[in-house]
């Protein structure tokens, strides 16, 4: 009986044994160990999910503790190295790399999924000229609904993929139009003749030229960000795809609630809050200062420290050798200094050292951005064009498990026990209404 817990419950002097299974126990397992018939069994408490699996994946492994990241197997080193976005795309959401003809097809498909409804456009020229893209990103994605009601068919795998072409497609389009409303500059078509990453940047920054001619190291370099960013498992975002997923909501509101999640500073906004930490800090000489106000529990060192990575973050790393081929192009960032120093002090700080607290995939990534040319308001929309494939994985992978059903968490009650309304407030609510 070596794969077992054996739980002693000391209230009842019963023991009991658990299976163990893929280094888990079954929570629904200690349901049985009650203390009389009446009692509704043990639970597990959670908060935050910090020690808790909720689904089987395979779609993407990581190991905190070593810094390692794969994709289907693939380290994502050398698919940053080795592969275009829409190839580790493919990947992600089939299980294996395309071969020639099924990466020519699967291009083309989502080349012709990059336009919009005109009537979106409409929708999007209503926000305000200052509204944060992200807001812009939520809301067209979840519009995006009310324009294929099939996509409510999640069942059905020929409408699933199809959306999923259709987001893969959009979601740069849509981005763009927001960072052009932003901006109070005309929407950019898409060019069908051009690569996702390319065609993006035509959307982003053609202005009255005939044909927008992208810089192939900007290109390759956002192509490489978007690979880095594609996927990272039970991460908030894909937590919320998978819990509003699995109520069976199509997947433009399932990824609408998804991206919401990732717009906060705790989690893919924080490449935005680093700007504004650089920013704040200023200069070499004020990283000391800023140091003592983090270690005092003032503010958060942003864009580092990770729920899972507790070494560094390998994404973080890639980026930082990504972001010498931009500036070649774009003239270093002189926030690149302060950042790196910041890095330099932070892994030499007991405070850091001791919390396990290293750059992670936001540390540099806005830095690159900022070269690029792009606001720290677009930074987290960066982030979900490419984690729209992850978050679509994962809910194709929790639509066709068998073991998955509606997500419904269970409460430790704290409230008031039973009480009734006294009859002289009965009155007092009538005489009110009355008057
Ligand atoms: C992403 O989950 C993913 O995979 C996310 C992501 C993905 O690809 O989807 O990797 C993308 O979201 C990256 C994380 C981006 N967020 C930030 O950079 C914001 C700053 N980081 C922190 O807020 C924090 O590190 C989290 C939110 C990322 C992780 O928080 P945890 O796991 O809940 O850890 P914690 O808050 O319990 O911290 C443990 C200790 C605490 O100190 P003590 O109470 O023990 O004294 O470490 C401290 C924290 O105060 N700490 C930090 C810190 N992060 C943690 N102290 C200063 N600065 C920080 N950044």
């Amino acid at each position: 009986m070596k794969d077992f817990l054996s739980i002693l419950d000391k209230r009842t002097g019963k023991s009991y044994d658990v299976p163990i299974s893929d280094g888990t126990i079954r929570a629904m397992d200690l349901r049985q160990i009650k203390t009389d018939p009446e009692d509704f069994g043990l639970m597990t408490y959670d908060p935050a999910f910090t020690n808790t699996a909720s689904c089987r994946s395979a779609i993407t492994f990581i190991d905190g503790d070593r810094g390692i990241l794969r994709y289907r197997g693939y380290p994502i080193e050398e698919l940053a190295e080795k592969c275009d976005f829409l190839q580790v795309a493919y990947l992600l959401l089939f299980g294996e790399l395309p071969a020639e003809d099924q990466y020519k097809e699967w291009k083309d498909k989502i080349t012709l999924h990059t336009m919009i409804h005109e009537n979106l456009k409409k929708f999007m020229e209503g926000f305000r000229h200052d509204a944060h893209p992200m807001g812009m990103f939520v809301s067209t994605v979840a519009a995006l609904s009310t324009f294929y009601p099939e996509a409510r068919e999640v069942k059905n795998r020929q409408s699933r993929k199809l959306q999923i072409m259709r987001l893969i497609g959009k979601v740069p389009t849509i981005a763009a139009y927001a960072y052009r409303h932003s901006l109070g500059l005309p929407y950019v078509y898409p060019d069908n003749s051009l690569g996702y990453a390319e065609n993006f940047l035509n959307m982003l920054w053609k202005m009255t030229e005939p044909k927008y001619t992208p810089n192939p190291v900007l290109a390759r370099a956002l192509d490489i960000l978007f690979i880095l960013h594609a996927d990272h498992e039970q991460n908030c975002s894909t937590n919320a795809m998978r819990s509003v997923g699995s109520s069976q909501a199509d997947p433009y509101l399932s990824l609408s609630a998804a991206a919401s999640a990732l717009a906060g500073p705790l989690h893919g906004g924080a490449n935005e809050e680093v700007l504004r930490m650089l920013d704040e800090i200023g200069s070499v000489n004020s990283i000391p200062a800023f140091i003592e106000k983090v270690k005092s529990g003032e503010c958060k060192l942003m864009g580092f420290g990770h729920r899972v990575y507790k070494n560094y973050d390998p994404r973080a790393r890639i980026i930082k050798k990504a972001a010498e081929d931009v500036f070649e192009v774009t003239g270093v960032n002189p926030k690149l200094e302060i950042a790196k120093e910041l890095e330099r002090i932070a892994l030499n700080d007991e405070y850091f050292i001791k919390r396990k607290l290293y750059p992670n995939v936001d540390f540099y990534s806005g830095i690159i951005y900022q070269a690029m040319g792009f606001h720290p308001e677009m930074f987290t929309v960066l982030f979900a064009i490419p984690r729209t494939v992850g978050w679509l994985a994962q809910w194709q992978e929790l639509i066709e498990d068998p073991e998955q059903k509606i997500a419904r968490p269970r409460q430790i009650f704290t409230g008031h026990e039973i009480r009734h309304v006294e009859r002289e407030q009965e009155a007092s609510n009538v005489v009110v209404a009355a008057r």
